[in-house]
């Protein structure tokens, strides 16, 4: 995105914040399921532009904290800031103008479009602020891809190396291509902030590689923080440049890959021979 864009898109939406301010953070979040506690107190900032990894293992909660960043649930306890917004009550398409993007799954119906139709309509409903996929082809009728929206287009599909699949129909693709478009969707709105869980889910090593070199090219060049929500840990420390560790819905170390690495607490919770809080661990 150019300077002007970033300013324009700033002034839009209030004065401009400094660039280290977090895009968003999380807050003292606590969700209790009945009587299984989900998250206890969890806090985590996304500097702007970042790729901040998210991990732990299976039941750990991080399925939980993405629903309440995105806002399809909300927390029992604490908040979810956006761009300095508090949005801990804002449902997910408010947070979605507001700059928030996730992935998204292709809806089965659509899978006759092509990689190029999908991305045109999934840009014309951000731009045309309209929540039903079915409203912009039933009702209205498909409509080609006006200059400005095949320009951006054209741009994403570059960035995440599509251009072999641009003119095929949706269905049938690999499953890595199909994540790749799924980002793309959520790209294509210029969001600040994209946040991605379990994209390594079905992926080979060889697609999780490319799907790795996309995001970084992506985070790079579209200025978007990347929040990555994994169980793969290999994954997350090869990507993020910040990460968070979730056991049992408690925060257990957060720091840079190579502190991720070397936290025995971070071991101690995927080796499964003990389950450690960085303040037992410290002890
Ligand atoms: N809707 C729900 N109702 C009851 N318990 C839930 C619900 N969602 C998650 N849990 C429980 O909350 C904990 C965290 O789950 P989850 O966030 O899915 O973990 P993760 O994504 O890290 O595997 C688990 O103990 C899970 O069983
Ligand atoms: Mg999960």
């Amino acid at each position: 995105m150019s300077a002007s864009q970033t300013r324009a898109r700033e002034a839009e939406r209030g004065a401009p914040r400094p660039a280290s301010a977090p895009v968003l953070e999380v807050r003292d979040v606590t969700v209790d399921f009945g009587g299984v506690r989900a998250l206890s107190a969890v806090s985590l900032n996304v500097p702007g532009s970042a790729r901040v990894g998210l991990v732990g293992p299976n039941g750990a909660g991080k399925t939980t904290l993405f629903q309440v960043i995105s806002g399809f649930l909300v927390p029992d306890k604490g908040s979810v800031i956006l761009d300095g917004r508090d949005v801990t009550a804002a449902a997910p398409h408010v947070r979605a103008r507001l700059g928030l993007a996730r992935t998204f799954q292709v809806p089965e119906r659509f899978e006759t479009m092509t990689v190029a139709e999908q991305l045109t309509l999934a840009h014309r409903i951000h731009a045309e602020r309209r929540r039903m996929w079915s409203d912009l082809v039933s009702l209205r009728g498909w409509r080609p891809g006006s200059p400005g929206e095949l320009e951006r287009v054209g741009e994403i599909i570059e960035l995440l190396g599509l251009q072999p699949f641009a003119r095929r129909e949706v269905q049938g693709l690999p499953v890595g291509i199909a994540k790749l478009i799924e980002v793309g969707c959520a790209l294509i709105s210029r969001p600040r902030v994209l946040l991605l869980d379990e994209p390594s889910a079905g992926l080979d090593t060889k697609e999780t590689m490319e799907f790795a070199r996309a995001i970084d090219r992506a985070a790079e060049q579209e200025h978007v923080a990347v929040v990555l929500v994994e169980h793969d840990l290999d994954l997350v420390l090869n990507m993020a440049q910040l990460v968070y560790v979730l056991d049992f819905g408690r925060l257990i170390a957060a720091g840079s890959p190579e502190e991720i690495r070397a936290d025995e607490a971070v071991q101690a919770a995927y080796l499964g021979t003990a389950s450690v809080t960085v303040e037992q661990a410290a002890q």
